[in-house]
């Protein structure tokens, strides 16, 4: 089994850094768009074995230091019954959204155990074919209610944030909830064998700085809480480089950095024991070869030395990426 990861995860690696990538199984992927074909999305989240074959494709085909579960941040709240589907060209669809506090009450009574056994099994086949660890993942309370509120993916989460700004307390509810949710999932995730897990709050920026404390923290906080004592948590709040010092105050064991922050800059505040991940643009990824590497260069010599750095993106892969390009960024990391 290759350490690198937990190693880094510790801040004890002393070899070159370990590399994955967020969406490394997904649809710039020959192997996963024949897949795709022939199965929905949520067919492919759903299955056991579609999920234990899916993982892996990624790290057969370029040999990834890491595997990261292949699932959903939806299906914590398509299991908590608001009904889920995946329209080609749109995205996600929520069928049933929530609109007042009602909505929240009835959600209360929902228990999460019995109804992601897929999710156990598809880590328990997949785990004894691995030689890379699993990181698992949930979203964070505040974007998964965002698209259990705006009904799908929204520009400006406008109604989300006239909610939560309106009626605070079921709001909170709300947050609770799904942070209680999110905490019954990892551990689920956990028990099954993922040994390291990652939580996204992928809409962090959309919120003010003391709206992003109240409202997105103090949930991550008590996730961390929980979750840090067993395996290695990873928090990603994309957009909120300018709150890396109170994301750091939640002593997660590594933060995930999104590509509008400066990494040689992040690396002067942010302790010695805390592993940083990121930031590659994504869109890098889509220019010739020769700019993949040198651009890999940067942050590796940025980053040089550091026992906690984790190559990886500021955000998912894109379709558009050509295979060629993951090739190069992986060899170029794992020769440095
Ligand atoms: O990283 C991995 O390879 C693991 C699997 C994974 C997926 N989604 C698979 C996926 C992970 C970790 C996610 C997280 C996720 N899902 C997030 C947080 C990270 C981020 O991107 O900010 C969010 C917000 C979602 C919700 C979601 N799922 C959206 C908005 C979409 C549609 C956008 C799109 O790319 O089509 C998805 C679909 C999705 N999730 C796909 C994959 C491989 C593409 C589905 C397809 O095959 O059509």
């Amino acid at each position: 089994m290759k350490t690198l990861l937990l190693d880094a995860l510790q801040c004890r690696n002393k070899s070159r850094p370990p590399i994955w990538l967020m969406r490394q199984a997904g649809r710039y992927m020959p192997e996963y768009r024949a897949l795709r074909a022939k199965h929905s999305f949520l067919e492919m989240c759903h299955q056991p074995e579609l999920i234990a074959e899916i993982t892996q494709l990624p790290i057969r085909a370029f040999g990834m230091d890491a595997a990261i579960l292949f699932s959903d941040i939806l299906v914590i709240p398509e299991a908590l019954g608001v009904g889920l589907r995946f329209e080609d060209g749109v995205g996600p669809i929520i069928e049933r959204p929530l609109n007042s506090a009602q909505d929240v009450a009835k959600l209360l009574s929902i228990d999460m155990h019995d109804r992601l056994n897929y999710v156990v099994d598809g880590i328990r086949l997949l785990k004894p074919t691995l030689n890379v660890p699993l990181i698992g993942f949930c979203g964070a309370p505040f974007t998964m209610a965002s698209y259990m509120i705006e009904g799908g993916s929204s520009r400006d989460l406008r109604k989300t944030k006239q909610w939560m700004l309106s009626d605070p307390t079921s709001f909170h509810q709300l947050m609770d909830h799904l942070a209680e949710c999110a905490i019954a999932s990892l551990e689920m995730q956990i028990d099954a064998g993922v040994q390291a897990v990652q939580i996204f709050e992928s809409w962090a920026g959309m919120l003010a700085c003391a709206q992003l404390r109240e409202f997105s923290f103090a949930y991550l906080d008590k996730i961390v809480k929980r979750i840090g004592t067993k395996v290695p948590v990873i928090l990603f709040c994309r957009g909120a480089s300018s709150l890396i010092p109170e994301t750091i105050k939640m002593n997660p064991q590594g933060i995930s950095i999104d590509w509008n922050a400066d990494l040689a800059a992040v690396r002067q505040i942010v302790p010695p024991t805390m592993a940083i991940q990121g930031n590659l643009d994504p869109h890098v990824l889509c220019a010739p070869l020769h700019v993949v590497r040198k651009e890999a260069k940067r942050l590796l010599e940025e980053m040089r030395g550091h026992p906690g750095y984790i190559f990886n993106l500021g955000h998912g892969i894109t379709p558009d990426v050509p295979v060629d390009a993951v090739k190069t960024l992986i060899e170029c990391v794992q020769n440095h």
